[in-house]
């Protein structure tokens, strides 16, 4: 979940990505406390039934994509257009087909996948309706899509979250390599639309069913929808 565009152009970032992938998954368990792992498990329930085709849009460095295969799919292919993200993803698995590619124009046939995934990647995307209608177009009716993305939490959590989210991350981003990629964090999760306005895009996009539910006291939601 680490880093984020505040407005980078798509080229920028990959770039970024490429840039901080040696520390990605290193960077996610120190940010979450582990609990990373505990979401995306949450995540492939909500989307991936046993011997499903399941795609996961940004794997980057493909916990989502491992975590989906291991729930019994039968396919799982994980796209990403950041290629040192993705030299991670595939030293963690040679079952998964990963593909380099973009999410906004994605190299696959209409109604192709049963179930289809995204975690924290949204939030980067240049056109965020155009990678929803990606999205739609790949699945095939009645397929389930979830997407679990960074949140601004309300009521007696947000004052820690500024602390944590504006301060302290691009702090420690500062000492890291690739680091400054991480100011961006909490510019792109400002900029990204509220669990509500996500919910009515994912439903415009030609979802039904559209529900989402917070973790971890708000600072992440997982929306769920079903195509139409
Ligand atoms: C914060 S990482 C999330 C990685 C992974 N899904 C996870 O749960 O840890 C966001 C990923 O989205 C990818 N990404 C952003 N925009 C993309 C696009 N238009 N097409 C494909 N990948 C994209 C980045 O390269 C990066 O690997």
């Amino acid at each position: 979940m680490t880093a984020g565009a505040g407005r980078l152009p798509a080229d920028g970032v990959r770039a970024m990505f490429d840039r901080i992938a040696p520390v990605y998954d290193a960077m996610n368990r120190l940010m979450t406390a582990g609990l990373d792992r505990r979401w995306r498990r949450i995540t492939v329930e909500a989307a991936v039934r046993p011997g499903d085709r399941v795609l996961d849009g940004c794997c980057g460095t493909g916990d989502l994509a491992v975590a989906a295969l291991r729930a019994g799919s039968g396919e799982v292919v994980g796209i990403d257009f950041s290629e040192r993200m993705l030299e991670r993803a595939r030293r963690k698995s040679g079952d998964v087909k990963w593909v380099r590619g973009d999410l906004l124009t994605l190299p696959f046939e209409d109604a192709s996948f049963d179930a289809a995934t995204v975690g924290f990647g949204v939030r980067n995307l240049d056109d965020l309706e155009l990678g929803l209608s990606e999205l739609r177009r790949v699945l095939r009716p009645g397929g389930r899509l979830a997407i679990l993305e960074i949140t601004r939490p309300r009521g007696v959590l947000a004052p820690f979250y500024r602390l944590w989210f504006d301060v302290l991350i691009p702090a420690a981003g500062k000492v890291l390599p690739g680091g400054s990629a991480y100011t961006y964090l909490p510019r792109s999760v400002r900029r990204f639309p509220g669990p509500d306005d996500l919910a009515g895009l994912v439903r415009r996009a030609g979802f039904e069913r559209v529900v989402y539910r917070l973790l971890a006291g708000g600072i992440v939601a997982l929306h769920v929808g079903v195509a139409r």
